[in-house]
């Protein structure tokens, strides 16, 4: 089971093996976290992320980070649910998104992966469930990633996941 580990600051920033982004299924990019890495990463991102679209909800891909600085070797792109309600099987989904990321991360060997809250943004996943989901699908998953780094953007993020790991 990997160490995880729960971080406040820029998903860029991170010097990890892998970064995940919470991305569509077109994989071109958008806003939120997933604009940011295609922006720090280059547009090398989206070309890649095209040959490998499309993503389904709960799936991921992994391509290389091109001009992400750390170096990080690889960008996983998982696309999580949008939020209607939850009678829908979103939560199912977000776990299948972590799960499915730590799988790929796996497949390209990387020990080291930093993952955003995905789905709480513009797809409106609430919050303290998903980090509960987060945690509980990155300790039941087998893996060889060692360290887990969830990076939170803001502070109330940051306080949740920091909860539902204890
Ligand atoms: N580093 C870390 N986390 C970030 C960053 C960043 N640079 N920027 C935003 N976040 C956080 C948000 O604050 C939120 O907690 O990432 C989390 C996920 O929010 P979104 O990026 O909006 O992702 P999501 O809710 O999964 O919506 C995905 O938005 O950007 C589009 O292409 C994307 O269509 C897809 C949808």
């Amino acid at each position: 089971m990997p160490a995880i580990e729960v971080v406040l600051g820029d998903i860029t920033s991170e010097d990890v093996d892998a970064i995940v982004t919470a991305a569509n299924e077109s994989l071109l990019g958008g806003g939120g976290v997933d604009g940011a890495i295609h922006r720090a990463a280059g547009p090398r991102l989206a070309q890649a992320g095209a040959g490998l679209a499309p993503c389904a909800a709960g799936d991921a891909v992994a391509t290389p980070a091109f001009d992400l600085n750390p170096p990080v070797r690889h960008v996983i792109h998982t696309v999580g649910p949008v939020w209607e309600g939850g009678g829908h099987g979103e939560a199912d989904i977000l776990a299948s998104c972590y799960r499915r990321s730590l799988g790929v991360a796996d497949e390209v060997g990387a020990r080291s992966v930093a993952f955003p809250a995905i789905a709480t943004g513009v797809y409106g996943f609430p919050p303290t469930e998903a980090a509960k989901i987060a945690i509980s699908t990155i300790r039941a998953t087998p893996t060889e990633v060692e360290h887990v780094r969830l990076v939170a953007f803001d502070d109330e993020t940051y306080e949740l996941l920091a909860a539902a790991v204890q």
